[in-house]
């Protein structure tokens, strides 16, 4: 179920090659995928609205001043909703509408309306292709956002043998991986997240918590399900949107972590602490709200959480262990400290307050320690997903 949460949005413009998107849209469909078609009107001389609706299960999208269900402007919601945007097959036309900006049907308004970037996979008649204009569109196309599928030579349906063969739909469907950077690297593994950060109580409506948005947890569990993980992330409190069809168990105390990735740390192959767990928590709870004039000079007394990794013994023998290291100052030493004194696999140190990193940035700058190596690495800024790529591509090369 690769395409398991993803949205494929398809554009099926006016040629032959039209009805090798039947099968794409069924295997799509067949591996998880929500696929969302629109078929210009050459397009439906190729291939019906009927089969089209059959193989991906939602309306065919023709009509530009067709409302949308829920009322919405169609090539707004479809460019807003799409992960992924593949024009199949691109006639000669679609690809002189995209490069001129021109929007005067379904496709072409949708394609501006995109903010990402768009897959062409042109098909046409070798003499379309070889045509000047049309080299000269593909070639503002390649150097733009978006991106070309070659084509390929051979047969093609005018009778002629040369280049303007859409690329096969297997082919297509790689290339949509590679774009949703889907693969079956950690299929068959399991992987445990802790993300967000914890919240200890001090009465009923207060508590003491920390600014972790969840970001960096999610990152790791989006990437982990790309590469084909099972994935089960115990989420504190998180400000960030979690990623779809994600496997979520809440557990706001440092207390409720532990007890969480205890119980489940077992069946899992990896554990990856990216929340911020707290250190300390009140020593006493109110149980009902503490009155305002009580607060006035009120001292909170505070005692030690429990050590999550400590307390795991030996359910943790065999499992790959990653935690983080959030620090502010000398943070390579105690970095290597903490991967030493809690037998980590790897520490991953991040400084909130270096630009770009930290908590509720979408970005971070990381430094990766691995058990047995002398060197670290030290990342530049970049991406959480991209993070989490780095992360995983060890934990995949310890998993070997
Ligand atoms: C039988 C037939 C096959 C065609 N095949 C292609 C093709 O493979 N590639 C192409 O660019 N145009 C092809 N065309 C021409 C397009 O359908 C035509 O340029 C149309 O206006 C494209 O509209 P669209 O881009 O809105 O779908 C074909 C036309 C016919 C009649």
């Amino acid at each position: 179920m690769k395409f398991k949460g993803k949205k494929i949005l398809i554009g099926i413009s006016g040629g032959i090659a039209a009805y090798k998107i039947c099968w794409l849209i069924r295997s799509i469909r067949k591996q998880g995928g929500e696929v969302k078609v629109i078929v210009t009107r050459a397009g439906e001389k190729f291939v019906t609205k009927t089969t089209i609706e059959a193989l991906s299960g939602n309306p065919a999208a023709t009509d530009l001043f067709e409302p949308a269900p829920g009322g919405v402007i169609p090539h707004i919601e479809l460019a807003r909703w799409a992960d992924c945007f593949l024009i199949a097959p691109a006639t000669a036309n679609i690809l002189a509408k995209t490069v001129n900006g021109i929007a005067d049907d379904l496709l072409s308004t949708t394609i501006l309306s995109y903010p990402d970037p768009v897959i062409f996979a042109p098909a046409m008649n070798d003499e379309m292709w070889k045509n000047e204009v049309t080299r000269r569109n593909l070639k503002i196309i390649r150097k733009s956002k978006h991106s070309i599928i070659e084509p390929e030579s051979g047969d093609l349906a005018c009778e002629t043998v040369g280049i303007g063969r859409m690329a096969e739909p297997e082919y297509l469907e790689e290339k949509i991986c590679q774009f949703l950077d889907i693969s079956s690297e950690l299929t068959g593994r399991r992987i445990l997240i802790t993300a967000g950060g914890t919240e200890e109580n001090i009465d009923p409506v207060r508590f003491i918590g920390n600014r972790s948005s969840g970001k960096m947890g999610f990152a790791l569990a989006g990437a982990a399900m790309n590469r084909g993980a099972e994935v089960t992330v115990i989420a504190g409190h998180c400000t960030a949107e979690a990623p779809a069809n994600i496997k979520i168990i809440e557990a706001l105390s440092a207390k409720d972590m532990k007890k969480q990735v205890i119980d489940h740390l077992c069946e899992n192959d990896v554990l990856i602490m990216a929340a911020a767990v707290a250190d300390f928590r009140p020593a006493e709870r109110a149980k009902s709200k503490i009155k305002k004039e009580e607060l006035t000079g009120l001292t909170l007394e505070l005692e030690r959480t429990d050590d999550i990794l400590a307390s795991l013994k030996d359910t943790r023998k065999g499992k790959i262990i990653v935690g983080f290291a959030l620090e502010t100052n000398d943070g390579i030493r105690n970095a290597r400290k903490k991967l030493k004194d809690k037998d980590l696999d790897i520490i991953v140190l991040n400084d909130p307050l270096k630009k770009g990193s930290g908590f509720g940035s979408d970005t971070n700058r990381i430094t990766i320690f691995e058990k047995g190596k002398k060197k670290e690495t030290e990342l530049p800024l970049m991406t959480k997903y991209e993070a989490a790529r780095h992360i995983f591509d060890r934990v995949i090369n310890l998993l070997k």
